[in-house]
């Protein structure tokens, strides 16, 4: 069994959160990549989840290793309890515990409500709400035997709060994310164990790359009081914060990472 207190990214930002041990999902790509190195910077040992792409995962737990860091990846599908279930057992396992869960796998099936169909909003709901349900459950007792360092941060969307045409089945599934969070903050508050959401705007990821090219790139970042898309790392930034001990008092908060397009 490995100790997760043997985690010392060489480039590390702080030691806050050394000797704690972080399950990301979906962290193989994307938003989710940034915060395993973000989190692992500050000194935590990392479960680097994906659903399918093992080499990205890799290729994740390999830049943590060359930075000094421990990093592990896990294959399941957030989707299926069973799986996720067995997932986490491995993680405890593997990294002698559990202290941070960031549930950040998440799929976006777009299309107009009178086109959508049964099963891309069953999809939906599947991955981006039932897979944050059924880790938080998972993780419950690691979280709570890890007391004032057991954090929940779930991954919304901005579309979650101000909801967005051809996006209905996504910003159901990410508004509901809202609601567990809020729920769960007041379920774990007793042993000190915080849930927070953020919710991130225009982030430039594989998720958004076809939105993000051309004429449409600059009309949307117009849109955008900041005038610009956002990086993975500024939502990992975000998220960091939240996992640090100087965060043991925000509980059931979404925090924004929008660029003010919803303020
Ligand atoms: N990009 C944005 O502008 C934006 C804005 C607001 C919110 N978000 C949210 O941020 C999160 C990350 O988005 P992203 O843009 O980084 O997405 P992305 O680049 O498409 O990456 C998605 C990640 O989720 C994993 N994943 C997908 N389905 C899964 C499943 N069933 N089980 C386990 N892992 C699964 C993928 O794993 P594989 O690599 O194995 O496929 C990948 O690591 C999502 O929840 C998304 O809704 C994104």
């Amino acid at each position: 069994m490995s100790d997760a207190s043997t985690a010392a990214p060489a480039d590390r930002t702080s030691s806050e959160l050394d000797g704690r041990v972080a399950l990301v999902t979906g962290g193989s790509r994307g938003i989710g990549k940034a915060i395993c190195l973000a989190l692992s910077a500050r000194g935590a040992a990392i479960a680097v989840n994906y659903a399918s792409n093992e080499s990205a995962a890799r290729e994740v737990c390999e830049q943590i290793a060359a930075a000094g860091g421990k990093a592990i990846a896990v294959g399941f599908d957030v989707s299926d309890p069973e799986a996720v279930d067995a997932g986490v057992k491995q993680v405890v396992a593997e990294l002698g515990g559990l202290h941070i869960l960031v549930n950040n796998a998440g799929i976006s099936i777009d299309a107009l409500l009178m086109r959508a169909k049964d099963e891309d909003w069953q999809r939906t709901v599947d991955v981006n709400l039932k897979g944050a349900f059924a880790c938080s459950r998972a993780c419950a007792r690691h979280l709570l035997k890890a007391r004032t360092a057991g954090r929940i941060i779930n991954v919304s969307s901005v579309v979650g709060e101000q909801g967005n045409a051809g996006q209905a089945m996504y910003a159901a599934s990410k508004a509901g994310l809202i609601g567990l969070t809020k729920s769960l903050a007041r379920e774990f508050a007793g042993r000190g164990v915080t849930v927070n959401a953020v919710t991130p705007g225009f982030i430039e990821t594989d998720m958004t790359d076809a939105a993000l090219q051309g004429d449409a790139r600059t009309a949307l970042a117009d849109s955008i009081p900041l005038k610009r898309i956002g990086r993975p790392e500024e939502v990992a930034a975000c998220v960091a914060f939240l996992a640090e001990d100087g965060a043991a008092y925000v509980t059931g908060n979404v925090l924004r990472v929008n660029g003010g397009l919803y303020i």
